[in-house]
């Protein structure tokens, strides 16, 4: 049985002096009875604050992004052994890193092997741009970005496996733009990305993996994506900024984590 997990990407939002109490008030605003994994993900100068605001809350907390080598003379950047203790989770390759720092398939692919080989667990976005779906090539471009990304554990696929991998679905058109994926558009993309992972070479893990939807996820449609069974929870942009919004997305992850608990599957 998959997890239900729901990530807040807080991105470039928030400070050191106020990402804690926001934090703490989406911590005490999304109690709920079914088994959902909550993770923040704030800025990496708020992962102290945040880190501290959830302490004994059950709330996990990300960062948003990880190097690719362990240390050295790359300025600006943050490395996997430097989020020991702030984070236990990583979203990786997320659209907007690849559209404004360039990162490809395989740079993605190292960040990814960086993260399992520091236990932190990794989101890992994957997405096809607005042309690329009316083109009816979505399918194509995502198989690719799997196998593209995972070929950087050809050599250490246990690696992999033992990474407790997540991955989210996030069409491009639809990040920012209020715009959604359909349902069944999203749960066909889930299939397709476990069905990358196995012909990548884990076909044991692939049925395990959590997908989550993401792109303009809210309160109003989030039940649309967590209707369908093949996919397991949200990454979630602008709405994870605002308490009302976050109650409301947690509130109905718990609705399918209880049946889920409560089906066996
Ligand atoms: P959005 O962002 O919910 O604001 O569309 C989602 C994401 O980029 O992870």
């Amino acid at each position: 049985m998959r997890p239900v997990v729901v990530a807040a990407n807080w991105k470039m939002n928030t400070t050191p002096g106020d990402a804690g109490e926001l934090a703490r008030t989406i911590a005490a605003r999304t109690v709920v009875e079914g088994p959902v994994e909550r993770v923040i993900c704030p800025p990496f100068v708020c992962l102290a604050a945040v880190g501290d605001a959830l302490r004994g809350t059950g709330v996990a907390v990300g960062a948003q992004d990880v190097h690719h080598e362990l240390s050295g003379a790359y300025t600006g950047a943050i490395s996997a052994p430097m989020l020991a203790g702030l984070a236990s989770w990583v979203i990786v390759g997320h659209s907007e890193r690849r559209r404004d720092a360039r990162e490809t398939d395989e740079l993605i692919g190292r960040k990814l092997h960086r993260a399992a080989e520091a236990g932190l667990r990794p989101i890992v976005c994957v997405g096809e741009q607005l042309a690329e779906r009316e083109a009816g090539r979505a399918d194509r471009v995502v198989r690719d970005q799997v196998a593209g990304i995972l070929a950087a554990f050809a050599a250490d696929p246990t690696a992999l496996a033992t990474s407790r991998l997540v991955v989210a679905y996030e069409p491009v058109w639809a990040i920012g733009t209020g715009r959604n994926a359909r349902g069944s558009d999203a749960s066909a993309m889930a299939e397709t990305i476990r069905d990358a992972i196995a012909a990548a070479g884990w076909p044991a893990l692939a049925p395990a993996v959590p997908v989550l939807y993401g792109g303009s996820v809210t309160a109003a449609n989030i039940g649309e994506f967590l209707a369908e069974p093949a996919i397991d929870g949200a990454l979630v942009g602008g709405a994870s900024l605002k308490p009302d919004e976050m109650a409301g997305i947690v509130a109905r992850a718990g609705l399918t984590a209880s049946a889920r608990v409560g089906t066996g599957g």
